[in-house]
């Protein structure tokens, strides 16, 4: 039996703008897991996934091609050099919340095909498990950007342009952060696709907004890099300004953003797709608790507390 697991995720910086090119930091975030566990089945028996948190199973010599898990399941036993289907179960499961902005799809595929490779004996590095995560990514957003492949591959923070090899990004100081879920689903594909028909009905417009985003995102790269967390706030607020202005706010994301920086948060903003999923707000020692219960009182779902580089990734 070999068991994998792979972390969630937040975006830091940059969202929206990095489908367009633009950079964006992300961060694990190790204390909700992915997992997959592969057992040996009864010879002839086939392969089996089975997604334990949806209920679904799915044969791999039946699933369709379009069919994401499969896909990656397929590619990872090509990687590993097995050419027949194996005699397997494969079981799944996470403990990230779905279509929240925490990378739990990309988290799953990741668990698989580390499990995979690592069953057949075999290493998974990170830029594959990129490489073939992106895949799933693909069939569950459309065009992904590939950062959340990138950061759950590597498990570090990361400095991201599409098209890029990921860049793991120095932390001068590790920081915290509360992460307040709205208990709004947010599928990214819908945010992306409301993003981009704006962006086509007025490209110079959104286009000043990416730029915006793109100067304020090198700033958090100097100030993360340089522990400065005092200008570290700021930028998440100014960054979220410019996500209201692309649309993907909402009235309960404001109220939590609000509730956060009222109990003493350094900068507060909406984390991934947005109009629902998380809030990031950036609290240290005396302000993670007071953040955390106005978070609470103000109708967050939960409230995970993190922690940005140093062993914690
Ligand atoms: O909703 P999430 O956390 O998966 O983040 C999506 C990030 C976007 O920039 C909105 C889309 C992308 O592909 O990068």
């Amino acid at each position: 039996m070999t068991t994998s697991t792979a972390s969630g995720k937040i975006i830091l910086f940059g969202e929206h703008a990095v489908v367009y090119g633009r950079p964006a930091i992300a961060a694990p975030v190790t204390q909700v897991r992915a997992t997959a566990t592969v057992t040996e089945a009864a010879r002839g028996s086939g392969c089996l996934l089975a997604a334990q948190d949806t209920g679904e199973e799915v044969r791999l010599s039946t699933a369709s091609p379009a069919h994401p898990l499969a896909l990656v399941l397929r590619l990872a036993l090509a990687e590993a050099g097995i050419n027949r289907e194996p005699d397997w179960r494969i079981v799944l499961r996470s403990e990230i919340p779905m279509a929240s902005g925490l990378g739990s799809g990309a988290a799953v595929s990741a668990a698989l095909v580390r499990a995979v490779l690592a069953h057949a004996g075999q290493p998974a590095s990170p830029e594959m498990v990129s490489r073939l995560v992106y895949r799933s990514e693909e069939i569950y957003h459309g065009t992904p950007s590939g950062i959340d492949n990138a950061v759950i591959a590597y498990e570090r923070p990361v400095w991201f342009v599409k098209g890029r090899p990921a860049e793991t990004l120095p932390v001068g100081r590790p920081f915290h952060l509360a992460i307040a879920d709205s208990g709004i689903p947010s599928p990214t594909k819908e945010s992306v696709d409301h993003v981009r028909r704006a962006w086509q009905a007025d490209p110079a417009t959104y286009e000043a907004i990416f730029h915006r985003i793109t100067d304020i995102v090198h700033g958090a790269r100097r100030a993360i890099r340089d522990g400065r967390y005092a200008v570290l706030g700021p930028l998440m607020d100014a960054n979220q300004q410019r996500l209201q202005a692309l649309g993907v706010s909402s009235p309960v994301l404001e109220r939590l953003i609000e509730a956060a920086r009222g109990a003493g948060a350094g900068g507060a903003k909406l984390s991934g797709g947005g109009r629902g999923g998380n809030i990031i707000a950036l609290v240290d020692g005396e302000s993670a608790q007071p953040v955390q219960a106005a978070l609470l009182a103000a109708g967050a779902k939960r409230v995970i507390l993190t922690q940005v580089g140093g062993e914690h990734g």
